[in-house]
């Protein structure tokens, strides 16, 4: 394997491997860690089958299958076509000259809370014009900020608008950006992210502020805040920092979706381009949805949070308490929570609990720590005997049929939920039980 400066704005590009058989733990380990180090990868020469190029996701974190908003391809699940021509090579657009799927830089997933860990590109069909990807790397926007402008906005948080980005998504429509099908003004709330924002792995610093999205600051409503962030993006996207990859056919581009901003130059209708995509999943939660109260707990004045804090969820159907910020029981985090009723294994009575949980496929995840004690929470005991129970995540009630994960699954979605919430790792330690690893299969009412 060959790893080589992609360009002086950052990432490498590796060629002498070959994605399409299993990796030795070297490369994978090499990939993961030039991955790591530089959040832009370039893997050349590739000819891969679509199941092909979702297995090469794994040294980058492995594929998010059902991604928030792309549709899939039901024979390569996790696969995404980006096309200017349709299945049979017919034109989808009526003005050759004109650009199709230019899209100006910004984030993935930005308009949720935990935004997917990044997304590989694959060429299989290359334009003779355009068709390349911008990338920039914000760390370096982060770095070259002088320091009164890192201390101003140190602690700000960035509104990250879906409503504000669909005048540039519908304009793409036909193209297929990000697969968005349905395009509803408020189809997601805006969000808050942090505008300087810590990377989870490296705990470096990233400016956080993706032109498509970002639409305000939250500390400074109004005129004053546009005008930060319409200084901030004359800022970020200054032709120094971005780098534009041009396509081989057979390249995979590799990024890391907390890091870089990405943007697409768009291609001349009259071009065939195909790129085959496919995303790396994510885990912490950055941002928050405007609206909604993170209850705080504070065990000192409140020993009896849990009670407290199910039944503000319940008043308000967790615009308090759908988040929950845990700092001062197990350490910095704050994660979203749902309610689970399971009946009692003896007295048949319904009771509720107010559990963090991770969503995978469809399903939630949560998991029995009981915050480290000996034995396993009573909710466990309780499903195990009578797994049908009932779900709330904010306002929206489902039931849903319990089981627990064992062997490769269980190790996966551990790992999902340690990443969501590292206090489980933390209060692992303290007990010889293994924590279960609950998956809540909604049913069909
Ligand atoms: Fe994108």
């Amino acid at each position: 394997m060959i790893i080589e400066q992609l360009s002086p704005k950052g990432g490498v590009s590796i060629s002498g491997i070959d994605m399409s058989r299993a990796l030795t733990a070297a490369e994978g380990s090499q990939l993961s860690a030039a991955f790591e180090e530089h959040g832009l990868v370039v893997i050349r020469g590739q000819n891969l089958t679509k199941r092909q190029l979702v297995a090469a996701t794994e040294p980058f974190g492995g594929p998010e299958l059902n991604p928030a908003v792309n549709d899939c391809d039901p024979e390569a699940p996790g696969i995404s076509e980006i096309r200017t021509r349709g299945p049979n090579g017919e034109a989808l657009h009526d003005d050759d000259d004109a650009l199709v799927g230019d899209i100006a830089f910004h984030t993935d997933q930005a308009y949720i809370t935990a935004p997917n860990r990044g997304k590989l590109l694959y060429a299989v069909e290359v334009p003779q014009e355009g068709g390349g990807t911008g990338f920039i790397d914000g760390f370096a926007t982060y770095s070259a900020l002088s320091d009164t402008i890192k201390a101003q906005i140190e602690g700000l948080h960035v509104v990250q608008s879906w409503a504000h980005a669909q005048a540039t998504i519908a304009r793409n429509k036909a193209y297929r950006v990000d697969g968005e099908q349905e395009l509803a003004d408020n189809r997601f709330a805006d969000v808050a992210y942090p505008m300087v924002l810590t990377h989870p792995h490296s705990g470096r610093k990233a400016l956080n502020v993706p032109p498509l999205w970002a639409s305000g600051v939250v500390e400074m409503p109004g005129a004053e805040g546009q005008a930060l962030i319409a200084e901030l993006i004359a800022h970020i996207t200054r032709p120094e920092f971005a780098y534009w990859h041009r396509y081989r056919p057979g390249d995979i581009a590799a990024w890391d979706n907390w890091r870089f901003l990405h943007a697409a130059e768009g291609t001349p209708g009259r071009y065939a381009r195909l790129i085959w995509s496919v995303v790396i999943r994510g885990g912490p939660v950055m941002g928050r949805e405007l609206g909604m109260t993170i209850y705080t707990i504070d065990p000192g004045q409140m020993p009896n949070w849990p009670a407290d804090h199910l039944s503000r969820y319940l008043a308000t159907d967790g615009a308090e308490g759908y988040w929950a910020d845990f700092t001062a029981v197990r350490g910095p985090a704050k994660a979203p929570n749902l309610i689970l009723t399971v009946v009692g294994r003896q007295s048949r009575r319904r009771y509720r609990h107010g559990l963090i949980y991770g969503e995978t496929d469809g399903c939630c995840v949560i998991i029995g720590s009981k915050g480290g004690a000996p034995d396993h929470p009573a909710w466990y005991l309780n499903l195990l005997v009578n797994p049908s129970v009932e779900v709330q995540i904010k306002e929206r009630k489902f039931h849903a049929t319990a089981r627990v994960a064992s062997g490769e699954e269980r190790a996966e979605l551990w790992k999902m939920m340690v990443d969501l919430y590292g206090g489980y790792a933390d209060v692992q330690g303290n007990t010889e039980r293994e924590f279960p690893v609950v998956v809540l299969e909604p049913v069909a009412d």
